[in-house]
């Protein structure tokens, strides 16, 4: 099969909780499938599902590999030596299947050959987020599984573990949850975006590009602030929302449109119908933390 994992509407409830509400989507095989949410949308829950860590409510989730899983809060043994830990986690795995033994070159890919005789818990937070992804490599799996694999790391280490994270390719296929658009923009190729427990958007990023180019985001800049203009704006152009900016010298409205008309003639006799003076009207390129934003509101 040409894809890695697939995810049939999932659902978990916890008590009081529906965590995941028909979660599906589906990871390439070879991809970077940037898992992106909020805060308690879902991700670690649905990471966990499909690791075999903790059991859904209802659902399927079929994977075609081994998996290797960094955990948000990474489990290391912190009195444990960085080579010891691998050979502890490798013979882990032995119970189950005869490993092809990794721990080399897991070493050498993660760069800690320095620091392989070192305790865990003397090394920096990034050196310990390598040991992490290490100990995804150790049993040559197919699939990486990494939870916010870059919260909490200083700049440095952030773009050392993004770096390491993109080398995985090929090798691999890669599902990395994250709560930066940024980040997931910058590794992924394909990303499944989430919020409230359920899949809003799913795919390659450049198709998502693509549909998203078809709204546009216009602004203007007018004689004074005067929100009792919105609704009279929403109703006539069909919008998706208007905001004004607080942070702008001169009031200044964003219109986020539906459509892809230029509305730009329309709006300008618009705001002479309503007297208003109009000092500046533009179309803004929209980018996808636009999009993110408005999705996840
Ligand atoms: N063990 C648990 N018991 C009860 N509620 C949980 C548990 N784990 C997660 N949740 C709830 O499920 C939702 C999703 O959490 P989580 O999957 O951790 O989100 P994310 O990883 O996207 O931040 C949240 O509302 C969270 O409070
Ligand atoms: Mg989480």
């Amino acid at each position: 099969m040409d894809k890695a994992i697939i995810i049939q509407n999932l659902v978990k409830d916890f008590p009081g909780t529906r965590a995941l509400s028909g979660v599906s989507f589906s990871v390439e095989k070879g991809s970077i499938h940037g898992f992106l949410g909020p805060n308690g949308a879902g991700k670690s829950t649905t990471m966990r599902i499909i690791t075999g860590l903790m059991p859904s409510t209802s659902g399927e989730v079929t994977v075609d590999g081994r998996i290797g899983f960094l955990a948000e809060n990474p489990p290391l043994y912190l009195n444990m030596t960085v080579r010891d830990y691998l050979q502890f986690v490798l013979e882990i795995h032995s119970q189950n299947f005869k490993p092809i033994y990794k721990i080399d070159s897991a070493i050498e890919k993660c760069g800690l050959g320095s620091v392989e005789k070192r305790l865990i818990g003397n090394l920096s937070k990034g050196f310990k987020q390598r040991v992490g992804i290490a100990q995804t490599l150790v049993h040559n799996p197919e699939i990486i599984i990494l939870d916010e694999p870059t919260v909490g790391l200083d700049p440095k280490a952030l773009v050392e573990i993004r770096n390491l994270i993109l080398s995985l390719r090929g090798d691999h296929t890669v599902l990395l949850s994250s709560h930066q658009l940024n980040e997931v923009s910058l590794l992924c190729s394909h990303i499944s975006i989430i919020n409230s427990g359920e899949i809003i958007k799913s795919g390659p990023l450049k198709e998502m590009r693509k549909t998203f180019k078809g709204q546009q985001v216009i602004e203007i800049t007018v004689d004074r602030w005067d929100p009792s203009i919105d609704q009279k704006l929403i109703k006539q152009f069909d919008l998706a929302k208007v905001e004004w900016d607080n942070e702008a010298d001169q009031p200044l409205l964003r219109l986020y449109s539906r459509s892809t008309n230029d509305i730009r003639p329309e709006l300008a006799r618009f705001m002479l119908d309503n007297e208003r003076h109009l000092y500046g009207i533009q179309q803004v390129e929209t980018n996808l933390e636009d999009m993110f934003n408005q999705m996840t509101r």
